[in-house]
């Protein structure tokens, strides 16, 4: 048995057999973080890349398939001009740097949103990060980037429009299957897990079709102090829930 099967860095204190499948977050708090430290915001959302980076190697460590970070929405256009530009090139950049990395831990990465807003250097990273890691097997990373769940659900509403238009689908063949396979994230699975740093109890336009089932965790905690010990308090907290997906308790 490999290490990784064996999860041994699983804390004794969660089950294994109830370790969430598909995490999914958002990372609240970095402009907070910094200021209050008396930086300017970016370098807040610098450190939000080493706590983006812990988190996913500890999904991996502890047997989660499939982790989905909200890096940037389509609300965040209006941020200032410079903080936009910053936090484009800091993805650029880190998935230039962390690009060998993720290859030798065999993460596949997918950015999921409208790339084509995004500038022409960074979709032609994003590419070749997507191309690179596309046959990996090990943890499925995805970075929603210019993402907001009511233009994602009007993009597939329109794409299915369009086929029923063409004759291509009958208006019958839609249901909930055939819906998701429009959507960004056509292929994975849902969350099962929704974590939310800095204490914001909202889902701001993030994975709605998605999370319907989704246990919802927020910690008043700031992205950049969200550590594997967090997590770890986040997962107890989720091993506790009654999933009941509409049902009755089992018992
Ligand atoms: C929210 O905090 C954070 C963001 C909008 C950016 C998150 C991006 C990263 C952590 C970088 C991830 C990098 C890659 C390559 C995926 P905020 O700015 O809204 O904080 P505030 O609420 O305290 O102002």
């Amino acid at each position: 048995m490999s290490v990784k099967q064996s999860f041994i860095e699983l804390p004794l204190d969660l089950d294994q057999q109830r370790i969430p499948r598909h995490v999914a977050v958002i990372m609240d708090g970095n402009g907070r973080w910094a200021k209050s430290r008396g930086f300017p915001r970016i370098i807040g959302h610098q450190k939000g890349v080493d706590a983006l980076k812990n988190l996913l190697r500890c999904c991996d460590d502890w047997g989660i398939e499939v982790l989905t970070a909200y890096a940037f929405s389509t609300e965040n256009w209006g941020r200032p001009s410079h903080e936009v530009e910053f936090l484009m090139t800091l993805f650029e950049r880190v998935l230039r740097k962390e690009l060998a990395e993720m290859m030798a831990e065999n993460v596949k990465i997918r950015f999921v949103g409208d790339l084509s807003a995004l500038p022409t250097s960074l979709q032609a990273e994003i590419a070749y990060s997507m191309e690179k890691t596309a046959n990996n097997k090990g943890i499925q990373f995805n970075i929603a980037t210019n993402y907001g769940s009511r233009q994602e659900i009007i993009h597939a509403c329109k794409s299915i429009a369009s086929q029923v238009q063409q004759g291509k689908m009958e208006l019958e063949d839609i249901d909930e299957k055939l819906f998701e396979n429009h959507l960004y994230t056509e292929g994975l699975i849902s969350p099962d897990l929704l974590i939310r740093t800095s204490g914001e109890m909202r889902l701001s336009n993030f994975l709605l079709w998605q999370m319907a089932y989704a246990e919802i965790y927020v910690t008043p905690t700031l992205w950049p102090d969200f550590n594997r010990e967090e997590f770890h308090q986040a997962l107890l907290n989720y091993q506790q829930r009654d999933r009941r997906f509409g049902k009755l308790s089992k018992t």
